[in-house]
């Protein structure tokens, strides 16, 4: 299989850098387009900006739907990820006043929701109402991941007090396995929960050691705790949940969960960053898995502007899923998820980019055989291709053009996709999937730019 992935790439030096992205320009145009809305409608989730009144400032709605289903909260977990995102976009030069706005209105909800003490799960609890009340009805909970995925946020702002609260809650509480998993199902320990702890904690035992704030040893040591842990999600592929206590039963051990992590909370050259040969592995078995299971993955091509362009697989969150969008009946995929992909493919091509100690192992040579057909179905051919991150930026453009393929003419994104008419389905303006398209779109621009240096 290595040898055959190596032939490739030797096919795929030659000339036709210039015919490549000419080629793409549709998909560019998308892109741009789609992030502009997004950035759009981001905003107009997050109170003041939300047109409700009775919103605390600083709370962001998962999505607007009040009814089938009812999203309109304020996730910690999709809070946090979301100002994350908007943290990178004004890193990346992005400048409007909205989203200075924004963010501090996020600090003082965030202030204000710490400073509650009625609530049960403390600074677990999955999620709060729009004006900054606790949610009391029944719900799985605690969900972990949040705070410190919050803490991450909170320290890019600099604001080391509201870093404590959250991580102090995260180092008393990582090692409990009761607690729900990122899809509100599955109680145990989780991936992307410990993921989130430990980059968090990583982190703030840094902050906490620059400012000489003893609560570093505390830190380290539960970071290190969480590290050993992890260890025992490698089973080949990475599973999602070790030590089950409860909650959804009968899951397979594929759970793209673990393709989020990777992306939230990695940099090059760590245990379980992007290019780590048991993450590639895992992402070539969602890609296995899923591809036959959704009805709406027969097809290979879609229209952009007028231009043909192949597609790749839409992807769920794992294969047993039953939720859609409203209540249980099969699984979708899903937007944020497909997005996830092309993000992933982006930045396995910049890790090579940035690292000459790289090479092209059996893994990653395998997910590269898998995706070759599908560049094939295209007016793409292979040999216009020049080099492993040209190759990786067309397979994740694959993922790209299903999600333009899904969105609709007007940008508007969901929930999820019908599996059998790919029609948005779930909840409609759904945070997280804008957020996941701006992640995707930001790395293929940092690619293109590393392909034309
Ligand atoms: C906050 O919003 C919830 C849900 O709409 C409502 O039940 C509750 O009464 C509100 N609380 C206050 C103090 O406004």
């Amino acid at each position: 299989m290595f040898c055959i992935a190596i032939a490739l790439l030797l096919v795929l030096v030659v000339d036709g850098h210039q015919h490549y992205f000419s080629r793409r320009d549709p998909l560019a145009r998308w892109v741009g387009e789609q992030s502009r809305f997004a950035r759009e409608r981001i905003l107009a989730n997050i109170a003041p900006f939300a047109g409700d009144s009775t919103a605390m400032a600083g709370a962001m709605c998962a999505s607007p739907s009040h009814s089938r289903p009812d999203y309109y909260y304020a996730w910690t977990r999709d809070s946090a990820l979301v100002m994350n995102e908007i943290l990178s976009w004004l890193d990346d030069g992005h400048v409007d006043g909205r989203l200075d706005i924004a963010l501090d209105s996020y600090v003082g909800f965030t202030r204000h929701v710490q400073s509650l003490d009625s609530a049960v799960y403390g600074l677990g609890e999955a999620k709060f109402h729009m004006n900054g009340t606790v949610f009391t009805g029944s719900w799985c909970n605690a969900q972990t991941d949040g705070p410190a995925i919050r803490a991450l946020a909170m320290m890019r702002l600099g604001l080391w007090k509201t870093v404590r609260s959250d991580l102090d809650y995260v180092e008393r509480v990582w090692w409990r396995n009761g607690g729900c998993d990122i899809w509100e199902e599955s109680r145990g320990l989780h991936f992307y929960t410990l993921m989130a702890q430990h980059r968090a904690l990583r982190e703030g035992t840094q902050v906490a050691q620059r400012r000489g704030d003893p609560v570093a040893e505390r830190y380290l040591e539960a970071a290190t705790g969480i590290a050993k842990l992890l260890e025992r999600f490698n089973h080949g592929v990475v599973v999602p949940t070790i030590e089950w206590s409860g909650g959804l039963d009968g899951k397979s051990d594929l759970d793209t969960q673990v393709l989020l992590a990777a992306l939230h909370f990695t940099e090059v050259g760590e245990k379980y960053s992007v290019e780590s040969p048991v993450i590639i592995s895992t992402v070539l078995a969602f890609l296995r898995r899923f591809e036959p299971m959704y009805d709406i993955n027969r097809v290979a091509f879609t229209d952009i502007y007028g231009v043909r362009v192949p597609v790749g697989v839409a992807v769920g969150r794992y294969p047993e899923d039953v939720y859609n969008g409203v209540g249980s009946s099969r699984g979708n995929p899903w937007s944020l998820i497909t997005s996830a992909l092309a993000e992933y493919h982006y930045r396995l091509a910049l890790a090579y980019a940035d690292s000459e100690e790289l090479v092209v192992g059996p893994e990653l040579a395998a997910l590269l055989q898998w995706s070759a057909p599908y560049l094939n179905n295209g007016d793409e051919a292979l040999d216009s291709l020049v080099s492993l991150q040209s190759y990786l930026l067309a397979v994740g453009d694959l993922y790209m053009a299903r999600v333009a393929r899904h969105t609709g003419r007007d940008h508007t994104m969901y929930e999820q996709w019908n599996r059998r008419t790919g029609f948005g389905q779930g909840a409609i303006h759904l945070t997280w999937s804008y957020a996941a398209h701006t992640a995707a779109a930001r790395a293929r621009e940092k690619l293109v730019e590393a392909i034309n240096n």
